[in-house]
């Protein structure tokens, strides 16, 4: 048993769609969350700065005392995990590969990718999918513009379903058996997306299938928190605009007082 904290990073709230997911599966847990909204957005930022912010963040929660990292942001796991894996010695965890795995088990070959221009252009996903399932046909769709939609709270009006239907018009009709929200923001447009999409198309949540796994590492390590009263904390790396709102309608009872990262 290991009562100390998960620590989980994003650019801003979509990382609280994970958190959402991995008290759902991991209801013991402590987390502390890191939020860096004075760097957001990452999805535009070159590989070379989303490594320094991503080390950035992973040194705050290290101080925090937490016993495993969890990074909650697809821009960030795309450019970023293979380097701090090799410098931190901690467990860190992002949100490709068990995705991949999910999508291997299901022997799904027509994927769409709905991810931030910056996870896109590293074309991370399509890599590890083809070296898993060399035959699968994989459309990549960056869509700009609905992460800062999603910071600013705008998930369910009129203009966010247009934004949406203008960027699923590459994706719609390709008989896709699965599209994966490449972006961790995006799980709250998940309703909307849905209704403009066939039945059948499995829209895969990460935060979901990551929260899945990392119970099982956990308990494949013994670093699991048997302990009932799970503490949380969050904390961003500047004022709050619009972070509580949304993050209140994805945590609801177990949303909490935003604390100031100090550097
Ligand atoms: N939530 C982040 C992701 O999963 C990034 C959004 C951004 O900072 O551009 O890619």
């Amino acid at each position: 048993m290991d009562k100390r904290p998960i620590g989980v990073f994003d650019s801003g709230v979509g990382g609280i769609a994970v958190f959402r997911e991995i008290i759902k599966y991991n209801p013991n847990e402590n987390i502390v969350y890191l939020g860096d909204t004075k760097s957001f957005p990452y999805g535009s930022k070159s590989k070379e700065s989303i490594v320094e912010l991503t080390k950035k963040g992973i040194e705050f929660l290290i101080n925090k005392g937490v016993k495993q990292i969890v990074i909650a942001c697809g821009t960030a796991t795309s450019q970023a995990l293979d380097e701090v894996k090799k410098l931190y010695n901690i467990p860190i965890i992002g949100i490709i590969n068990s995705t991949v795995e999910y999508i291997e088990q299901k022997n799904m070959k027509n994927v769409g990718v709905m991810a931030t221009a910056g996870t896109i252009r590293s074309n991370a996903w399509k890599n590890s999918i083809l070296q898993k399932i060399p035959d699968a046909n994989v459309i990549n769709k960056a869509c700009a513009l609905l992460a800062p939609m999603a910071e600013e709270g705008w998930i369910d009006n009129e203009i966010a379903v247009l934004t949406i239907k203008e960027y699923l018009k590459d994706l719609k009709d390709k008989n896709l058996q699965a599209l994966i929200l490449g972006c961790t923001h995006y799980p709250l447009f998940k309703k909307i997306i849905k209704n403009e999409l066939q039945e059948n198309v499995d829209i895969i949540d990460t935060g979901e299938i990551l929260s899945k796994a990392l119970k099982k590492e956990l308990i494949q390590n013994s670093m699991e928190n048997n302990e009932t009263e799970p503490k949380y904390e969050i904390y961003l790396t500047d004022t709050e605009t619009n972070f509580k709102n949304v993050a209140s309608k994805l945590l609801g009872n177990n949303m909490q007082e935003i604390k100031l990262a100090k550097e």
